[in-house]
């Protein structure tokens, strides 16, 4: 007991950073292949495979099974280092493990069946949502009991930012899932109307600043000091950050709702708080991407590196074009069109799923005892065909988006309107073809990971005995 104490629990965070690639694999396949069903709607196979049930599978697969995977990897490999003890529980970090996997498989099956709540990024039915409230309690548990049991006084910034996400994430799912469950498998709101729209928006937009965001930055501001082997660029400025970001997340919401039945007012302050949220946003980009400052030079050669300061120039990108996208009169334009999908995969891509393949590449060699990966020249390909792969994909959907905005709202001189709906469909289809193409090179470099993680894997050990390091040596 007392030797297991004295080591890491490597095993679970080795079990969440193998499940972020294989999920990662599938969420994309998902991606690619409803991108697939937009050009050629041939594909659209039966109820259970058309692009309306896939369509959730897809988001929740890469938001919740690879994302998730990737924070609790993250979270419980840092925890432990910054904390210098072992997590608090091996038993209920297991449970996290197992259970999040039992949500992800049931999601899986329950939405090509057509079981849903219909809210976005919130679909499954209530078993499924009491399951998850249980494994998150289990997650919180272990997250701050290991904060409580650790050997330094001070808590490291990206506990913070990991422990406002778990927090955040607790709350937002608890409120926005409240639900009258009429059998197994189907319920309803327990809002109604408008409050329906705007729990559900005010949910949807913290799931992107907290689910998508907080616990990212908590990565951040671990990997990128560690991998460059510089400290934090200001530790003050992380400290704002924080504070800054959480308090103006939860107010932005209302920008999803421009134009409906929401009190005019409500819509504003949504607006106004989205522009606020730029300089938070910004100073945190900096705050990581400064951190390399006098190691410039390493950029060049650590393709690993190259995968976490570009995942943070698209998170400089989605969270200026974000605030822009809030403005109502721009959301008079892009709502409604491939713009808002492009700005969301430049967050996803660029920034959530390039942060995490960053953060598991560095985590890979040290959980199986190596000195790096198996290939170091296949990181280097990977990072290329990804990072092709998102600007095809979000330049196509600006222009596609820009171009149905413009064309919805072309009239003639007479007041009828320009073009029909169908005529704008069919002028967005080379671009469908485009991000059909950028999505696939995406997938293709999680290939290239996985062949390169296995091979890391064979060649490797599981390590079970690192041991915890000593509050007097330095940091982590
Ligand atoms: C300062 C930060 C940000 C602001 C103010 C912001 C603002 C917006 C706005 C105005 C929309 C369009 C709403 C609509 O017309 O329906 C939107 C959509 C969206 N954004 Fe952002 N955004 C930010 C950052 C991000 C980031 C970093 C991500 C991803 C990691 C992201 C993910 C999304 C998603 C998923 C949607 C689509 C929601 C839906 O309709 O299903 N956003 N955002
Ligand atoms: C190979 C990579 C990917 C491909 C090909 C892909 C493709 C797609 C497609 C075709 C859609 C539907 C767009 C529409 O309804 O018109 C979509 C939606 C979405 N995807 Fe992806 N995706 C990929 C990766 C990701 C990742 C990694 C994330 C998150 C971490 C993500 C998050 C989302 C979200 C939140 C939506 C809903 C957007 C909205 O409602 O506005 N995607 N994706």
């Amino acid at each position: 007991m007392r030797e297991a104490q004295s080591t890491y629990n490597y095993k679970v965070v080795r079990q969440f950073a193998v499940m972020t690639v294989i999920w990662g694999i599938v969420g994309m396949l998902v991606g690619v292949i409803i991108a697939a069903q937009l050009v050629w709607p041939e594909l659209n196979f039966g109820p259970w495979l058309h692009f309306g049930r896939l369509r959730p599978l897809h988001t929740n697969a890469v938001i919740f099974a690879f994302g998730g995977c990737a924070l609790f990897a993250t979270s419980y490999y840092v925890v432990q280092r910054t904390c210098h003890t072992r997590l608090f529980s091996d038993g209920l970090a297991a449970f996290t493990f197992w259970g999040w996997q039992l949500i992800i498989v049931l999601a899986a099956v329950t939405l090509p069946l057509g079981m849903t709540t219909g809210k976005e990024y919130a679909e499954l039915e209530w078993p499924i949502d009491i399951l998850i409230t249980v494994v998150w309690v289990a997650y919180a548990v272990v997250f701050f009991g290991t904060i409580a049991k650790r050997k330094v006084t001070h808590i490291y910034v990206a506990n913070w930012f990991y422990g406002g996400f778990i927090l955040a994430v607790a709350l937002l799912h608890v409120v926005n899932s409240a639900e009258i469950p009429v059998t197994l498998t189907k319920s309803y709101s327990a809002y109604a109307g408008v409050q329906d729209a705007m729990v559900q928006w005010w949910y949807g937009h913290n799931a992107v600043g907290f689910f998508l965001t907080a616990g990212f930055l908590g990565m951040m501001y671990y990997f990128v000091p560690k991998q460059a082997g510089r400290p934090v660029y200001s530790y003050r400025l992380s400290v704002v950050h924080f504070w800054a970001l959480i308090f103006t997340y939860m107010w932005a919401g209302p920008h999803h709702l421009h134009y409906t039945a929401l009190p005019d007012w409500t819509q504003s302050v949504g607006m106004v708080f989205s522009l606020i949220l730029l300089a938070p946003s910004w100073g945190g980009m900096i705050n990581g991407v400064m951190t390399l400052s006098g190691a410039w030079h390493k950029l060049r050669d650590d393709p690993i590196l190259k995968f976490l300061i570009t995942s943070l120039s698209f998170y400089g990108m989605s969270t200026f074009e974000g605030p822009m996208m809030s403005i109502k009169t721009v959301n008079a334009l892009s709502h409604y069109t491939d713009w808002t999908v492009g700005h969301v995969h430049s967050g996803a891509l660029g920034w959530v799923a390039m942060v995490s393949i960053g953060s598991v590449y560095y985590l890979l060699p040290r959980l199986f005892g190596k000195s790096e990966m198996a290939s170091v020249k296949l990181i280097t390909v990977h990072f290329w065909v990804a990072t092709i792969g998102v600007v095809l994909y979000i330049a196509s959907m600006w222009i596609a988006g820009v171009m149905q905005g413009l064309m919805w709202r072309a009239v003639n001189v007479d007041g009828t309107l320009t073009y029909s709906f169908v005529e704008s469909v069919k002028a967005s289809y080379p671009f469908w073809a485009i991000r059909f193409l950028g999505g696939l090179l995406f997938l293709v470099g999680m290939l290239v990971m996985a062949y390169n993680m296995f091979k890391t894997i064979a060649g490797g050990r599981s390590v079970d005995d690192a041991r915890v390091m000593q509050p007097a040596a330095h940091h982590a």
